[in-house]
């Protein structure tokens, strides 16, 4: 397979935003862990609003509207929508009090109740056996969360700087003698991934429930005292006398507050005398840099393969056959879309299996809408917004028929062969989220016997019948050639070409035969490959 020289350069151009430089009085606060970081705490009327200098990263899809990457005011929940009032919240408050208004402080919470210490060890997460309850939460960090609170972090580094890492965790590894060196591994981890000095940036680890108070686990808090021998610039946070929610589990509402407090005060004190920064750079106003907003991607018109990252598996008509209301769903099977941009920032994605194209059942714009192929129409039902995400390369397919407000979506977000896809609510899940590959050629090269000729009539897609016969070509441009048939334009079939040509080359998978060069690239079983026009060529054997 050749892929096409054009569409790769393109894909691989890199969108350079031009960001102002961090700013040094933006101080930036990664915060990972179990339940009580997640927040476990009733959010009550004090807790509501927030100080415009306290932000938080947005870390979790299908929450309150927020989108990944993206930074709010930090009202709670900061973790994810699970979450609920946690000790971050009053640590960035607390912190904001204390220091000069010219500073302010950002928060991005990565934290999966009930979680095992081995979800955040990055070579170790995928053989965690999670228990079912908790694969949603994680879907909405992309399924891995020690990747996205890196993610985050690289983002966060864009406007400011990291300060600190905040971890509460410990209830599910309770007393696991390895369990600081574990930590450990991942402080280490997020040290190098983030670029970051581990002198400058010390870990505050956080007591769990204590022994005083009931605390069910409060053996641990044993194990957590051994992390500064492990990590020198680790700081225990106790949690004596604080009260728990009678679960000897989790912290109250109040508590958290307290515990909020505790932390920063221990930070305040590793800061020491902060003095505001000047930050060099006469743009040092970060709030216009706060509306970053996921935009749409133009794909150039071409094939693609479309994979889930949930499932790892592509989006796919179901038996691979051409027909109305034929099913869409997941296989592992690859099969390709043609995308074809409309002038109004959607696109038409026109399956390889004739002239159909993708299609949400009746045009509905409700949760559950079934997702189909369906003859090529262009309403609506056929419109799709290729959202992007805050991971590169990945993407939300939201519809039309919905205003944008679904998005193709994985059932269930199971993954077995030939799960269906529905439209959904955009939550940017991992079962809504898909990467965009492109399959190289820029024809239809499927000519299987199920598929009618497509690969030589091209023109449909375009809006334009095929021609019947192999006419005079009339016009030429990128799509292919065009003649006129009963006053109408219609496009050549491909397979006409070869007898315009005196030579015996037809091209193939989609592309010409080169026309000056006999400069071999590479070969494969179709023949020797140059290129030409920034694009293979099949090299004609018989010239060169
Ligand atoms: C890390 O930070 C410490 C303390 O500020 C400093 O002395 C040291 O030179 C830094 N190391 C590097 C590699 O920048
Ligand atoms: C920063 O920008 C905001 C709104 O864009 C403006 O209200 C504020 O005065 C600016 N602050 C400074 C220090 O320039
Ligand atoms: C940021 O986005 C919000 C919501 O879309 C909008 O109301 C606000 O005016 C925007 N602010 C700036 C500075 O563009
Ligand atoms: C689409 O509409 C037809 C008739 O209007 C109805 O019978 C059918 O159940 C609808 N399909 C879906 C998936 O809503
Ligand atoms: C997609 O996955 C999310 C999170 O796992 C789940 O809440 C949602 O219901 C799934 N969508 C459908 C249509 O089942
Ligand atoms: C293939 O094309 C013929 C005539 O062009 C048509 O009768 C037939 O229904 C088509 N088959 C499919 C599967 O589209
Ligand atoms: C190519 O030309 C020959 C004769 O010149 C003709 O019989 C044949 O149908 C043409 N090929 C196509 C695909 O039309």
């Amino acid at each position: 397979m050749k892929v096409s020289l054009a569409i790769t350069t393109l894909l691989s151009t890199v969108f350079s935003v031009a960001w102002a430089a961090p700013d040094p009085n933006y101080h930036i606060y990664l915060a990972f862990g179990q339940s009580n970081m997640q927040g476990a705490g009733d959010i009550e009327g004090q807790d509501k609003s927030v100080d415009s200098r306290f932000k938080m990263l947005a870390t979790a899809g299908g929450c309150n509207n927020r989108r990944v990457g993206e930074w709010y005011d930090a009202i709670p929940p900061l973790a994810n929508c699970a979450g609920g009032l946690g000790p971050v919240d009053y640590f960035g408050r607390t912190l904001i009090k204390e220091l000069p208004k010219e500073i302010k402080v950002g928060v991005a919470v990565v934290a999966v109740a009930g979680c095992d210490i081995q979800l955040f060890e990055k070579d170790k997460y995928q053989s965690y056996d999670m228990p079912d309850w908790m694969k949603g939460i994680v879907s909405g960090y992309g399924g891995n969360p020690y990747g996205r609170l890196i993610d985050v972090g690289k983002k966060a580094q864009q406007y400011g700087v990291i300060k600190g890492i905040l971890l509460h965790q410990g209830e599910t590894n309770t007393g696991q003698q390895d369990w600081p060196n574990r930590v450990k591994g991942i402080y280490d981890n997020i040290i190098k991934d983030l670029g970051l000095n581990a002198s400058e940036v010390p870990l505050l680890a956080g007591e769990v429930v204590s022994g005083d108070v009931g605390g069910a686990c409060a053996y641990h808090n044993g194990v957590i005292a051994k992390l500064p021998q492990v990590i020198p610039n680790a700081h225990v946070i106790s949690s004596s006398g604080l009260s728990q929610q009678g679960d000897g589990l989790h912290f109250t509402s109040a508590a958290y507050r307290t515990f909020g407090q505790r932390y920063a005060e221990t930070m305040l004190k590793l800061l020491g005398d902060v003095k505001v920064e000047n930050n060099g750079n006469s743009n040092n106003n970060q709030s216009n840099n706060n509306n970053q907003t996921s935009t749409s991607k133009k794909f150039e018109d071409g094939w693609y393969y479309i994979k889930n990252t949930g499932s790892n598996k592509y989006l796919s008509v179901k038996g691979a056959v051409g027909a109305n209301g034929q099913n869409v769903q997941i296989s592992s099977t690859k099969q390709k879309w043609k995308i074809y941009n409309n002038n109004d920032g959607t696109v038409l994605l026109i399956s390889e299996f004739g002239d159909y194209a993708l299609d949400v059942s009746n045009g509905s714009g409700e949760n559950g809408a079934n997702i189909q192929i369906y003859s090529i129409h262009g309403g609506d039902a056929q419109k799709f917004i290729i959202r992007e995400t805050f991971e590169s390369n990945v993407y939300v397919i939201d519809t039309q028929a919905s205003n944008g407000q679904r998005a193709l979506d994985v059932e269930g977000a199971r993954t077995d062969e030939g799960t269906n896809i529905c439209q959904w609510s955009d939550e940017e899940k991992s079962n809504q989220t898909w990467t965009i590959e492109s399959a190289g050629s820029s024809g239809n090269t499927n000519t299987g016997n199920n598929n009618n000729q497509s690969a030589s009539c091209w023109s449909t897609s375009l809006g334009y019948s095929c021609c019947k016969s192999c006419i005079n070509v009339a016009y030429k441009d990128n799509d292919g050639e065009w003649g006129i048939e009963n006053n109408n334009w219609c496009g050549i079939p491909k397979t006409c070409q070869s007898n315009s040509s005196s030579s015996k080359c037809n091209g193939a998978q989609g592309f010409p035969c080169c026309q000056n060069t006999c400069e071999v690239y590479t070969t494969d079983s179709d023949g020797d490959w140059g290129v030409e026009n920034n694009d293979w060529c099949l090299i004609d054997s018989t010239k060169c």
